[in-house]
């Protein structure tokens, strides 16, 4: 009876740790999608979207900065995405490694803004978030830097039909 207690404890075990660890590996599920929830659309009024929203940033080197940014400082302040005004507060996630920033980053461009992405795309990677550390935008300052971002990308016609 023992043994076969122990046994079961052991089965049970091995059953969950892998499913516990798999989500681990997906960092948007664990990190962002309390708000900007699962399909990237956000809560109106109060988390913006990441869908068919961000991929145009990438096509000035400034965008991926500012991207970064975003993720590891967060950001509050007002900003304008579709007409709708948000002015919340995105916490910091600095805490995650180098690779889980780029990780968040590349499933939210990759998965819901494919349609917006340049022609060249290049994934953010590991090595181009270390290097954003060392800069620190404030999160106050980071809605200026998207404003800026967002003209740049109109006056060189690079907005892409993205409404934001
Ligand atoms: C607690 C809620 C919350 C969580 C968790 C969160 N965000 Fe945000 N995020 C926001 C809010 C609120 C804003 C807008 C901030 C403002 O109003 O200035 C925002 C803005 C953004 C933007 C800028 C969007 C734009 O249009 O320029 C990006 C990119 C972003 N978040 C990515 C992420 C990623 C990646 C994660 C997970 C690592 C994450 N967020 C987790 C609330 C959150």
């Amino acid at each position: 009876m023992r043994l076969a207690a122990v046994f079961a404890i052991s089965a049970a075990l091995i059953f969950l740790t892998p499913q516990s660890y798999a989500a681990d590996s997906d960092v948007y599920a664990l990190r962002c999608v309390i708000c900007h929830q699962p399909n990237a659309q956000g809560v109106p009024g109060m988390y913006p979207p990441l869908a068919h929203s961000i991929g145009p940033d990438l096509q000035l080197k400034q965008g991926r900065h500012y991207l970064i940014q975003v993720a590891l400082n967060g950001m509050t302040g007002p900003v304008n995405v579709n007409g709708i005004i948000y002015n919340g507060l995105m916490p910091p996630f600095a805490q995650l490694s180098d690779a889980e920033i780029a990780d968040a980053l590349n499933y939210v461009l990759t998965k819901f803004n494919a349609d917006k992405l340049p022609k060249n795309f290049a994934p953010i990677t590991a090595a181009e978030v270390k290097h954003a550390r060392a800069t620190h935008d404030s999160p106050t300052e980071l809605p200026h830097e998207r404003a800026s971002l967002l003209s740049d990308l109109k006056k060189a016609h690079l907005n892409d039909g993205a409404a934001r």
